[in-house]
């Protein structure tokens, strides 16, 4: 399973992509929103992430109507190489996926909350399609159960193209740890979960005894 970061923080994005082990980046309306990013900014700052990013960068279209997300696609792809298009699950946005799939753009279907959805998903060329955990669980449903569901129908049908499903909506190790188990071929993992994937208290007991018995051995 690959690791996607999911922000549109530029310093987390820049931290990560150090440690080695970053194969993309997500990011949303929401997302940027919070980066206190102004409209003018947005296409800048994504091309900023896709400077920062060895592989491929997801910027969410904000159009409703298949034409303006078309064309908003379309523009977002330009930007550069490593662009994926991202595009909310609904009818309008599976129309648009299809015509920027015939035009050779990669599409992240987002909000995907079921099987249905993702089969349709694929079927209208989602190159990567987005289960959310996290949404699941905050309205007391099983988010991994359906994660589950989805890698499974989806490992029964050549759709004809590539499809990868990420999952999203992660908001622990545990969930870092059910993505992998179910089979997805990425999570896409906020900065502070993407921290606690890291830490393991026996990690660090262990290498306090190392120094400790290193001490030791400086000193005999
Ligand atoms: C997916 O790509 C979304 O950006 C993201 O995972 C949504 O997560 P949230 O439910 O924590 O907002």
């Amino acid at each position: 399973m690959k690791f996607f970061l999911d922000t549109a923080d530029l310093s987390e994005i820049e931290e990560v992509a150090s440690w080695g082990a970053l194969a993309g980046v997500t990011t949303n309306p929401s997302l940027y929103a919070r980066t206190g990013g102004k409209l003018e900014d947005f296409e800048s700052h994504l091309v900023r992430i896709c400077e920062l990013v060895d592989g491929p960068v997801s910027g969410e279209v904000t159009a409703e109507d298949r034409d303006g997300m078309i064309e908003q696609g379309k523009q977002l792809a330009a930007l550069a190489d490593n662009m994926v298009v991202k595009i909310p699950m609904c009818v309008e946005g599976l129309a648009a996926c299809r015509a920027l799939y015939d035009e050779g753009i990669d599409v992240n279907m987002t909000l995907v909350f079921s099987v249905a959805q993702a089969v349709l998903a694929a079927n209208a060329g989602a190159r990567y399609i987005s289960p959310f955990v996290g949404r699941f669980d905050d309205i007391c449903e099983d988010g991994v159960s359906q994660l589950y569901d989805i890698v499974n129908a989806l490992g029964n049908y050549d759709f004809g193209h590539p499809v990868e499903i990420i999952a999203a909506s992660i908001r622990s190790a545990n969930h870092v740890r059910e993505a992998a188990l179910a089979g997805a071929d990425i999570a896409t993992v906020p900065y502070g979960a993407m921290k606690k994937c890291v830490e393991h208290p026996l990690t660090d007991r262990g290498l306090a005894s190392f120094k400790a018995d290193w001490e030791k051995v400086k000193n005999a």
